[in-house]
């Protein structure tokens, strides 16, 4: 079963969603979030809310189908993608046979089932929050490409952000690309300063090796230097 983008809208009504923070005409940004949420393992927000991460039969966000687009305009064939937050599987069914490999990362189990039942051979998903250390336990390896629509929107604090995006980094091969959408950077869950723009993704240039460009109006290209 399917479910549509207004039966999506409806299962999300009870979900706070706040416009992005404003203080005195200034923009708050995520970088006055709390530093540290105090967790060592499973970091991350809403991983038990399975209404907001458990995407098994829900259809792909348009978000997520911009990028898709984007990625057939690059080099993609033949390589090697991570694509964290797997939700149906319907990317894995389209590209995975031109792939060299193709690995997930999902915090549901019903997704990670989903893709299992697909039996596809270069297709393997893990159940790891994207902000753990113990992602690097699980991803053993070195991507040209990761996708990943909702950068921020699961964050807890600063540390386990960034922590991600070394991570990611890491992982890459030089020259590796972190694919991302302004669709899904506009979604986050209680805390609007999640809520990222492309200049948060430039200043964030100063903190990592990496180099942000557009592809189009709103998928943007994180190239590790
Ligand atoms: C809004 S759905 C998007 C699914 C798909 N990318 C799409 O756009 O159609 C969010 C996805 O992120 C995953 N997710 C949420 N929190 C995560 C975390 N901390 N680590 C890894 N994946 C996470 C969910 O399991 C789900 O697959």
């Amino acid at each position: 079963m399917t479910i549509s983008i207004p039966d999506l809208k409806h299962k999300l009504k009870r979900t706070p969603v706040y416009v992005n923070r404003v203080l005195f005409g200034v923009r708050e940004t995520y970088l006055s979030c709390p530093e540290h949420c105090g967790r060592l393992e499973s970091p991350g927000v809403a991983l038990d809310r399975d209404e907001l991460v458990d995407f098994s039969t829900i259809a792909t966000t348009p978000d997520q189908f911009r990028i898709e687009e984007a990625l057939k305009t690059l080099d993609w064939k033949g390589r090697n993608i991570l694509h964290v937050g797997v939700g149906n599987s319907q990317f894995a069914q389209a590209f995975s046979p031109d792939l060299n490999r193709l690995d997930g990362l999902t915090v549901s189990l019903n997704e990670k089932n989903r893709a299992e039942q697909l039996g596809i051979e270069n297709y393997q998903v893990h159940l790891v929050s994207k902000y753990d250390r113990d992602l690097l336990r699980s991803v053993t390896g070195k991507y040209d490409f990761i996708i990943d629509n909702n950068l921020a929107s699961f964050a807890c604090c600063k540390f386990h952000f960034h922590q991600m995006m070394d991570m990611y980094l890491w992982i890459l091969k030089p020259g590796g690309q972190i694919l991302t959408d302004q669709g899904g950077m506009d979604w986050f869950f209680e805390d609007p300063r999640w809520g990222l723009t492309y200049q948060d993704l430039v200043g964030m240039e100063k903190l990592f090796p990496m180099k942000v460009s557009k592809l189009t109006d709103t998928v943007y290209s994180l190239k590790r230097l």
